[in-house]
């Protein structure tokens, strides 16, 4: 054995590439990354949907899977929520919406403009469920709709679940008020901030995840 490793940076300093075909690849693999590190900035992008005014509003969520083939990411989400009601309340559950993902350690900002679709039920929503921690289906426990006024201050956890992870029986409870936030990606704008200059560029994805109309952007 050698010398213990010095701590290791989690993450390569991000090169952007020289073709907007491999900006692509790029864009996808730091999304990928993002499910799975959550140090990583696309970790919690700022999801941005109209409310029922028409007016925008905009949250923090978690990215919980990026699919390249079929230009697709994956948000989680109580049912009860008032951006899901929302949805609920629209022509096949689904709006349009804007993801900002930003990191800050590789300076790379995406804009992510696509349709938004709950999930409620089916495959899609059990696979989900099944690939959540316990720690995760624990906010699906919550008594009360997110967002409804209450009379003092409230957790909106049953009171022997602060400070403890429920056991798969208990979580079981709260699949009800779980389901998913499907991004079908129509278009991304990329752009790095760069010590040597700002680069940006956009390409939109159809349903297969095929790239068309690329072009390079002033940033
Ligand atoms: C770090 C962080 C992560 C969050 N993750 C999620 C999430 O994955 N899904 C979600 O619905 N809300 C998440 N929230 C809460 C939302 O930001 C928001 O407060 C809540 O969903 C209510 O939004 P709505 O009233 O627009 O429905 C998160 C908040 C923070 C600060």
């Amino acid at each position: 054995m050698g010398e213990p490793h010095a701590k290791q940076p989690s993450h390569e300093a991000f090169v952007p590439a020289s073709t907007i075909e491999l900006r692509v690849q790029q864009a996808w693999t730091e999304l990928g990354r993002g499910v799975h590190d959550r140090k990583h900035g696309f970790h919690l992008p700022m999801l941005c949907t109209l409310d029922a005014q028409g007016l925008p509003d905009a949250r923090v969520v978690v990215l919980r899977k990026a699919v390249r083939e079929q230009a697709q990411v994956l948000m989680h989400t109580d049912v009860r929520s008032d951006k899901a009601r929302l949805l609920l309340g629209l022509p096949g559950c689904t709006g349009p919406c804007t993801i900002v993902f930003y990191d800050a350690a590789r300076r790379l900002q995406l804009r992510v403009h696509g349709s938004l679709t709950l999930h409620t039920q089916g495959a899609l929503v059990a696979n989900q469920w099944a690939a959540s921690s316990l720690s995760s289906r624990r906010c699906y426990l919550a008594p009360h709709a997110p967002g409804s006024v209450q009379a003092a201050e409230d957790s909106n956890l049953p009171e022997h679940f602060r400070g403890k992870v429920p056991t798969p029986d208990e979580a079981r409870a709260g699949k009800d008020n779980f389901a998913v936030l499907a991004c079908i990606i129509a278009r991304i704008d990329m752009l790095h901030l760069g010590a040597m200059g700002h680069s940006r560029c956009e390409w939109h994805h159809d349903e297969t995840g095929c790239v068309r109309q690329e072009r390079w952007l002033s940033p």
